[in-house]
């Protein structure tokens, strides 16, 4: 195949889509081509895209008529390729629709871009790689990550829910998980070249399964790796969340007291109809047990409103539910219709976007206040925070989060990216804390298993 081209990779969507971008780059590079900073001297370029809301899609299709452009204009042969969950959520409509596109990849095919970027440089043939795999995870693939102190880690792939709503299952197929030596061994490499914290990565991660060996084990082990001073995991999904992994959270002090935990809406029949597979109630329970074992612990979520046929009522029972179990924050969605979803078959999307607007205003404005409430506990507060970069507003001071994901800034002094500071919280600001450091954290339980 053709050797030593550069590439140049843009990331879009969730952390999983960050992460297979560094497996890209280890395939990549493994198969003899160069990484590029730029667009600008790349030969290859490559858009690893998202499909979760029609926002996402648009992005892509400004983006690529800017690479057009550049193609017309290069006196050198660029191949575009557009990788991820909207390649395999679009097909041939995607190549069909736009010239530029030399070929398309799906998030299991990536074993094979050295092949496609090799034929699609000596044929005109537009290549197609969208085979789902019930099996791929990438086994033997060392990601390239581009350092830092968090590292992202995909334990599983794929999801087996099928919310009504939701693309994913169809972007990325059948759950799978990995095996548990290889995660291991790759937290073990990570914290040998510093990286303090590991994300792991699931679309459910708590259906993580590896023979008898389940998510609550699987972040225990992790937690025991020397030299990881925290651990993260996203997204639990509330049907199911495995009652250990609660001991787990409050027993290991580096495994974080932050659950992010999807809610989506606040009415029994909209949760129906989106087939979450939980009631309000059982949610709402779970909040209180997981309030209940783990103090300290902040809990935030996801919200989509005006899914099809939500009534005012419903709404204001989502927002009467955000108003009463108080997250920490929420990420809150205007429902998008996903083309071949069951909403999209069997429902009409007939929420008017100025009522999504209206409806995201409000409870925007109502999570802001509850985050700010919420923050301003923490003043006279000291708080462990990580530290993960220079604000770039302040080049004087740090910033990092607590545990409990809240973003704090504090003036820098003699500290550093990746220290474990205590910061003693004098105000909180939207959703920042800002504070005065009091010295290194001293976690002692993690000192002498790590000692
Ligand atoms: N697997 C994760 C969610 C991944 S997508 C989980 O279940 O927790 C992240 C969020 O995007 C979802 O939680 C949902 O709130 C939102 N989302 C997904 N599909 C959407 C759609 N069609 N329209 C609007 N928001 C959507
Ligand atoms: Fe989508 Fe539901 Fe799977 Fe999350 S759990 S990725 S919302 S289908
Ligand atoms: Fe992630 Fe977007 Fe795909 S959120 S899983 S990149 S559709």
């Amino acid at each position: 195949m053709a050797e030593g081209l550069s590439v140049y990779i843009e990331t879009y969507g969730c952390q999983m889509n960050e992460y297979d971008t560094d497996l890209v780059k280890s395939i990549l590079v493994e198969s003899g081509q160069r990484l590029s900073e730029s667009e600008h001297d790349a030969r290859v370029i490559l858009l690893n895209t998202c499909a979760i809301r029609e926002n996402a899609h648009s992005k892509i299709y400004a983006r690529l008529q800017q690479l057009k452009a550049l193609k017309a204009k290069s006196s050198h042969q660029i191949t575009v390729g557009i990788l991820g969950c909207m390649a395999q959520n679009l097909r041939n409509d995607l190549l069909d629709t736009h010239d530029e596109i030399d070929f398309i990849a799906g998030p299991d095919t990536y074993r094979e871009l050295p092949g496609l970027i090799a034929r699609s440089r000596e044929t005109s043939d537009k290549g197609l790689a969208l085979r789902l795999s019930r099996s791929e995870t990438y086994s033997g693939v060392d990601p390239i990550r581009s350092g830092g102190v968090n590292a992202w880690v995909a334990v599983m792939r794929g999801c087996d829910n099928m919310c009504s709503f939701c693309v994913v299952p169809y972007t990325r197929g059948r759950e799978r998980s990995r095996d548990r030596k290889g995660i291991l061994a790759e937290v073990e490499s990570l914290a040998e070249v510093g990286f303090k914290q590991v994300t792991l990565l699931g679309q459910n991660v708590n259906s993580y399964e590896f023979g008898p060996f389940g998510f609550a084990q699987l972040v225990r082990v992790v937690a025991d790796v020397p030299g990881i001073e925290r651990v993260r995991f996203t997204s639990p999904h509330p049907k199911d969340f495995p009652e250990p992994l609660l001991d787990v959270i409050a027993g290991h002090p580096n495994v974080c007291n932050h659950i992010h935990l999807p809610l989506q809406a606040g009415n029994n029949r909209v949760l129906e109809l989106m087939k979450r597979t939980y009631t309000i109630e059982s949610f709402r329970e779970l909040v209180e047990r997981i309030r209940g074992t783990i103090p300290g612990v902040a809990i935030s979520t996801d919200i989509i409103v005006g899914f099809p046929t939500e009534t005012d009522a419903e709404f204001e029972d989502t927002f009467r539910e955000m108003e009463e179990i108080r997250f920490d924050f929420a990420f809150i969605f205007k429902y998008s219709e996903r083309k071949g979803t069951y909403a999209a078959r069997k429902l009409s999307d007939d929420v008017p976007p100025e009522k999504k607007t209206e409806r995201i205003v409000h409870l925007i404005e109502l999570q802001k206040r509850i985050t700010g409430e919420i923050n301003q506990q923490y003043v006279g507060e000291t708080v462990e925070v990580l530290v993960e970069e220079t604000p770039k507003k302040d080049p004087g001071a740090l910033s990092g989060r607590t545990e409990t994901f809240k973003n704090t800034v504090f003036p820098k002094e003699n500290f550093t990216i990746g220290d474990l500071v205590d910061v003693s919280i004098e105000r909180s600001r939207g959703s920042a804390l800002f504070g005065r450091a009091v010295g290194y954290a001293t976690q002692g339980e993690r000192k002498v298993r790590a000692g």
